[in-house]
């Protein structure tokens, strides 16, 4: 039997080591300090239930005139508080016909929801679709009890009563974001997700960090960011292995985002489940941003014996599942502080796209809405989180905002660079209900989904005026 020279074996083990030191250059030191875990009796305190109502700066209904053109532009949105005029297609939950050709002078957003409906606190609590069980872990299902009559006319809507619960509060870069979960939605039409994004601008252009996603009867987790131009993952040095995930997209900008799959077993569906669910977990740092996933038995100790207020060190992890070095993406430019979003939604762009659809469900009529949505309630029994808890840390080291992220609103009291608590999300109310309401398409569309992002001009308001009906009257044309 032959031993490798001890030389040989010094050369591997100082690689080895040389690897992981370049794996997390930003992390290795670094202390997490503990800033809430919504966890318990009050774990839902601190969301605001989506509820159909969206008032983020620029998704609110009260002030943005928009006119929807599907035919070949997107939306042109004037913010009369701004006076910003903007092209849009973020909105996402839709098979619209790209070539049906609408005009519409919006007041409020088009409810366009991949069938289902968010209920606000109220319901959700009436309807026993958010609570805290007997072993005092966090339900948050989609619901399971009601039967629904098919459309009686073409062009009604017919949704399911679902859960959107965006953070009251928001995470900046030097955050780390740990979700214990024994539950995660799945089934044919289901489509959860457990995510970020910066309401700073419109969607994506503050950023968004897609942690647990998945749809129907897929067997692994998909981790994405989405960003505007600009960001893109890049493929590590010769010989260091940065991820265990395999990356599907690298350009972050792109409509499906920047994805990453999961390789190890049981990250998503039956499986996790059957193992009694999992942690994920994410590190937002100025070196890059990183995602770990570990089944229940591979938790790492740390994080098992941690309670509410402990601190946190991600040095014994290992390597991450997804990781996205600051190399070709700059993390202050691209991702201000995040809120955290945790839904269930059923069929759309993703989830309900007939030949995706039909990839992992064989269903009588090969359709998402007709086969589950309109089918037993039953088809609904899996599609409920479990949560044990999520924790949110700082780093001590956290560097303060950038200027350009902080709020110059005096209700919003995010510009505390460099303090230990959270950033409040911006809004009237000090608070925010988040979001475009449809969830921004993500991964794996392959639908030819209506979205571009938008570059913002400033205009005077008048101008802005002129700007948006010529602008109008140029694609009507
Ligand atoms: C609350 O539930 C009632 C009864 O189902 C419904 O009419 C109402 O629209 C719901 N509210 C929201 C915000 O969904
Ligand atoms: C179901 O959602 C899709 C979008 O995913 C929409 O096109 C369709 O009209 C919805 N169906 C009903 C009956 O609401
Ligand atoms: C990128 O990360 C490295 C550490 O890997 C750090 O030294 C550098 O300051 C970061 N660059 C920026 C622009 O944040
Ligand atoms: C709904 O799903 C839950 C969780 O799987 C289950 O306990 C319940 O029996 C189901 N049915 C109804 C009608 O709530
Ligand atoms: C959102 O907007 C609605 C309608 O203007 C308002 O009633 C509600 O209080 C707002 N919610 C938050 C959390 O700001």
């Amino acid at each position: 039997m032959s031993t490798p020279s001890s030389s040989r074996r010094f050369a591997r083990i100082s690689f080895i080591a040389l690897s992981l030191l370049a794996l997390f250059p930003g992390a290795a030191q670094a202390i997490f300090n503990p800033v809430r875990s919504y966890e318990g009796d009050t774990f839902f305190d601190r969301w605001d239930f989506y509820g159909n109502v969206d008032n983020t700066t620029w998704g609110g209904w009260v002030t943005k005139l928009s006119l929807t053109i599907w035919w070949t532009v997107g939306r042109v949105v004037l913010d009369a508080r701004s006076g910003a005029v903007w092209l849009s297609r973020y909105d996402s939950c839709v098979l619209e016909p790209e070539s049906e050709r609408q005009l519409q002078l919006q007041t409020r957003p088009v409810p366009k929801g991949c069938n289902v409906t968010y209920q606000d606190r109220n319901n959700a609590t009436s309807k026993k679709l958010a609570f805290i069980n007997g072993a005092g872990n966090a339900i948050v299902k989609v619901d399971n009890s009601s039967v629904l009559s098919p459309p009686l006319a073409m062009g009604d809507v017919v949704n399911r009563d679902s859960i959107r619960l965006t953070s009251l509060d928001s995470y900046p870069i030097g955050s780390l974001i740990i979700i214990d979960v024994l539950h995660v939605p799945f089934g044919c039409s289901v489509w959860p997700s457990f995510w970020t994004y910066g309401i700073q601008e419109e969607w994506p252009s503050a950023g968004e960090i897609d942690i647990i996603e998945a749809i129907n009867q897929m067997d692994h987790n998909q981790i994405a960011l989405h960003t505007r131009g600009g960001c893109s993952q890049s493929p590590p040095p010769m010989g260091v292995q940065a991820q265990t995930g395999n990356t599907i997209e690298g350009d972050c900008s792109t409509d499906r985002g920047c994805i990453v799959a999961e390789t190890k077993p049981n990250s998503y569906g039956a499986g996790l489940n059957a193992a009694g669910g999992g942690v994920y977990a994410v590190q937002m740092a100025l070196s890059g941003i990183y995602v770990w996933f570990w089944s229940r038995p591979d938790i790492p100790q740390n994080i098992l014996q941690s309670t509410a207020t402990s601190t946190m060190d991600v040095t014994s992890w290992g390597i991450p599942t997804a990781s996205y070095p600051n190399t070709t993406c700059d993390m202050e430019t691209f991702f201000p502080p995040q809120n955290l979003v945790l839904l269930t939604t059923l069929c759309g762009v993703w989830a309900g796209v007939p030949d995706i659809y039909q990839s992992t469900c064989k269903t009588p009529t090969g359709s998402c809405f007709n086969d589950n949505v309109l089918g037993p309630a039953s088809n609904f029994d899996q599609a409920y989180w479990e949560i044990r808890y999520i924790r949110t840390f700082l780093a001590d080291d956290a560097p303060p905002i950038p200027p350009q992220w902080a709020t110059t609103s005096s209700s919003s009291p995010s510009s505390t660079a460099g303090s230990t608590s959270p950033t409040e999300g911006a809004g009237s109310g000090g608070s925010v209900t988040g979001g475009t309401g449809v969830r921004p398409p993500v991964a794996n569309s392959n639908s030819k989904a209506l979205r571009a992002g938008g570059g913002s001009l400033g205009f005077g308001g008048v101008g802005a005026l002129m700007m948006f009906l010529l602008g109008a009257m140029m694609m009507l044309g």
